[in-house]
């Protein structure tokens, strides 16, 4: 299992005194020695954690392939630069991080994947686990697809820990545990038959958002996966310990 670390809040640390450091770049050789394989990036359009100049240095200076996540209205921007892989992700600008997937009808989803076929950059979509959406990504004829797993994510932190107690709390998921236990299921079958068909389909295939130390281990287990996009958990952990160790810690929870 490959890991992507999304060293977003690396910048929004930075972006939170509006000085110049931590520096995204200088987590570059800890993340290659901790065993990662790609350094992820979610460059967005109202800049609030990476800037031009970091996904910029970071394609230009560093060993490691850069996945670059973006919004369709991004492409102008960053296709010039061709970084290794672009996954296609929704934005809107008032949420606090990407809330569901792609939809792979809008025109402008559909524009940005021809043209990033013009600049020969594979490209991958972020989409919610659902069959029509893997069927519509083969048509659409890109190389993979990274599922959501934000709502396993959210499952699993209103079934097993303490957020429903704080602010952070989601009305629409204060449910009796066992109801939550049995949407969970229903998820992770979900994500269990996308990633088959997409295998079938000659997909490769992805996953990640909201995945830690707690909630990742059935999603490394399925099989078809290749590569999980892991951001938030790390870097959080990586405040106690380290982000070598966080790093290496995540890498062995994926291990199969
Ligand atoms: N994958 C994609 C496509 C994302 O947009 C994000 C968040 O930027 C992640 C993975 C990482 O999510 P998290 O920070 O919750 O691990």
């Amino acid at each position: 299992m490959l890991l992507g670390v999304n060293i977003d809040h690396i910048a929004t640390l930075r972006e939170a005194r509006k000085i110049n450091e931590p520096n995204p770049l200088e987590a570059i050789f800890i993340l290659k020695n901790a065993g990662a394989s790609q350094v992820t990036l979610h460059l967005r359009e109202d800049r609030r954690h990476i800037h031009d100049e970091d996904f910029k240095a970071i394609i230009s200076q560093s060993f490691l392939p850069l996945n670059l996540e973006c919004a369709s209205s991004m492409i102008d921007t960053i296709a010039p630069y061709s970084p290794h892989r672009v996954t296609l992700v929704p934005e809107k600008r008032e949420e606090v991080t990407t809330e569901g997937g792609l939809d792979l009808h809008q025109k402008q989803v559909q524009d940005a994947i021809k043209k990033l076929q013009t600049h020969s950059i594979p490209t991958s979509l972020f989409i919610d686990p659902k069959i029509e959406n893997i069927q519509l990504a083969k048509k659409l004829g890109v190389q993979s697809i990274e599922l959501h797993t934000g709502e396993w994510a959210n499952l699993f932190l209103m079934a097993y820990t303490n957020l429903k107690h704080t602010h952070n709390s989601i009305p629409s998921l204060n449910l009796p545990t066992q109801e939550l236990e049995k949407q969970m299921q229903e998820n992770l079958n979900k994500l269990k038959e996308c990633s088959i068909l997409a295998k079938e389909l000659g997909l490769e295939v992805f996953a990640g958002h909201g995945l830690n130390y707690q909630n990742v281990s059935p999603i490394a287990s399925i099989p078809q996966i290749t590569e999980l996009n892991i951001g938030h958990a790390i870097i959080a952990r990586a405040i106690f310990v380290g982000l070598f160790e966080a790093i290496r810690e995540m890498k062995e929870l994926i291990k199969r």
